[in-house]
Order: structure tokens, then sequence, then C-alpha cells
């Protein structure tokens, strides 16, 4: 099973880049701007990895960062996402960056997305894989950051196709972000928000009803609330679920336990994520993988899941058409 879930045409639409960033990386970046590291060994940085909570993976992932110094730095991080994605069968990619979280500690917007962009503008090439690039907010931070790093961005004319709302859920909702996704969406920008990872339905209510996004991130929590999972139905509003993250940040006990077959048979527009993978043992194929082991997925859900990512994406629709061919060539080889 492992060689045809890695030869399933597929797309990836909740990927941070800087949650790319394997511990070798991470080390080898250190030395190449010898930046001091607190765990200087990849046994000692390795041992970090077992989290709580959200919040005690994002201390990991922001502290991390510290050794993304330079254009090149971000470009070589976005180069090995691409050749992993490639492995796993990735044809399209929308990634999300955080923007803030560099500005925070001194790099510049223009070092980040020059060194991201110049990476995906070679990627149809060098790996056959289409790309779009998200800005994604921290939303434990102002709404008043959040518009000026937009604003910058806008200025800089950075190649984004549109913005998320990320980093630690409960406390902050939708309604901190309203003015902020009303400037972006007057920018021409697609909109979409983490909301239901660990917070409440009513966050996923109010992405929808104040932000207006047109994609969910996780969103699994909407499962606590039927009248919310009518309307997802209904409206088809993709959800963009990542099963290992989930299990890591205990969002849920074991992935036995996770909703998504739930989420499929309540006829929901769902698609299969890796969200960070270098920190949640693995990427989309390892996702893929760990659900087959789990549920005994058929092909058919599998293509389910993959026609969703394609569909959901903000690829051109001649894109959309032509990975959808590969799809059902892939399909039809299935026994
Ligand atoms: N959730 C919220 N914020 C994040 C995540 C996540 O899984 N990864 C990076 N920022
Ligand atoms: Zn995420």
């Amino acid at each position: 099973m492992t060689t045809a879930l890695s030869s399933m045409p597929k797309a990836e639409l909740h990927l941070h880049i800087e949650g790319t960033l394997e511990p070798e990386l991470i080390l080898a970046l250190a030395a190449r701007n010898g930046i001091a590291m607190p765990f200087p060994t990849l046994a000692e940085l390795r041992a970090q990895y077992e989290f709580a909570d959200l919040q005690s993976f994002l201390n990991l992932y922001y502290a991390n960062m510290a050794v993304l110094v330079t254009a090149e730095d971000f470009a070589d991080m976005t180069r090995a996402y691409l050749g992993r994605a490639q492995a796993s069968g990735l044809r399209h990619v929308e990634i999300m960056f955080d923007p803030q979280a560099h500005l925070l500690r001194g790099v510049d917007l223009a070092t980040a997305v020059n060194g991201i962009a110049g990476a995906l503008a070679a990627s149809e090439a060098e790996f056959g894989i289409s790309t779009a690039l998200i800005a994604a907010f921290l939303r434990d931070q102002s709404e008043a950051s959040a518009l000026e790093v937009l604003a910058e961005l806008l200025a800089m004319d950075a190649p984004i196709v549109g913005i998320g709302l990320d980093s630690a859920e409960v406390g902050n909702p939708p309604s901190k972000f309203v003015r902020l996704y009303e400037r972006a969406r007057d920018a021409g920008l697609r909109l979409v928000a983490h909301a239901g990872e660990e917070g409440s339905p009513s966050y996923v209510w109010d992405a929808l009803d104040l932000l207006d996004v047109e994609r969910i991130d996780h969103g699994i929590r909407s499962m606590e609330d039927p009248a919310l999972v009518e309307r997802l139905a209904r409206e088809q509003v993709p959800l963009t679920v990542c099963p290992l993250s989930n299990v890591r940040l205990r969002a849920v006990d074991v992935l036995a336990a996770h909703p998504l077959p739930a989420m499929l048979a309540a006829r929901l527009n769902v698609c299969v994520n890796s969200d960070d993978p270098a920190y949640f043992g693995g990427y989309v194929d390892s996702n893929f993988q760990a659900l087959v082991d789990e549920f005994n997925f058929d092909a058919d859900t599998l293509a389910t899941l993959a026609a969703n990512s394609i569909r959901s994406s903000f690829a051109p629709e001649e894109r959309k058409a032509e990975l959808l061919a590969e799809l059902a060539v892939w399909r039809a080889a299935q026994a």
C-alpha cells in the first residue's frame, strides 16, 4: 500500500513551512550561522519533541526558528520540504509562513519572503509541484500588528495568495481579527483560518461568519456541534485536517479516536495534511499511511480525500482538472 499511497496525486493545503525544519537542518543552519542553540546535539534536540498541548509545541517551534537568518536559509528549508513533498506524491502545495515570528526576532520581511518565494518559483520545474504562499498571522499578537505586517506585505507586492491565522487559539477568537480579514479581502486575497483545533466550535462559526473564510484549518472540534456539522456539510466548507498533528498535540488521545471517519460519514469536505511534519511524526504520506493502518480506508475513500484536497485548493481551474484527471488514472490502477 505504501507505494500506491505515495503515487496518489494530491494537494497539501495545511502546512507551516517553519514546521518542516528537521532537527538535522536546524543544527546545520545553526552551525552555518554561528548560533548557539539550547539543545546543541541531535539527541538533546530530539528529546524535546514530546508535547502536552499546542502551546508546548509552539514554544519549541518558535525557538527553533532562531536558525533562520538569511534568505538562503529560508530557501534551503523550502527546497527540502518540496523534495519531501514530491516523494509523498504531492502535486500542489499551499504553504503558510509566519511573517511576524521572523520580524519579532529581527529578521525582515524581504529576507523571509524572498527566500521562500525564490524556492517556490522553481518548484514546478524542479519538483513538478505547483505552489501558493499564504501569510499566517499570529493570533496571540494584536490585530494592529497583523494590520501593519499585512500593509508591508502588500506594499512590497509579496507573492501571497491569501492570509491565515495560527498560533495559540484559545483566548484569541476570530472576532479579534475582523478588520484584518476585511483588509485582506479588499486586497483580493483568499482567506483561511485555524479554528476548532483546541478552540470550541464557536471559533469555527465565527471564522465563517465574522471573517468570511473560505477554508477552515483543522476544524475537528466542529463535530461537537450538530448544527455546525449540518452547515459545513451543506456549504461543503473545506476542512484541512491534520491527523498526526492532532495526536501529537493531544487534541485527540489516540488516532483510533480521531473524528476523521465520522467527518467523512457526515459528508464533510475534509482533506489530509501534515501541519508541521518535522514535529509531528511525518509528512502527508505518513498521515495517509497511519489512516490506512488504523481505519483500513479503501481506495475510494483515499481518492475522495485526495480529490477534496485538489478541489479545495486555490490552484487555477485548469490545474485542478489536470490533477483530478491524474487521480482518476491512479484510482483506475488500484485493484
Ligand atoms: N496550530 C496553530 N498554530 C500553529 C500550528 C498549529 O498546528 N503550527 C504552527 N503554528
Ligand atoms: Zn496548522
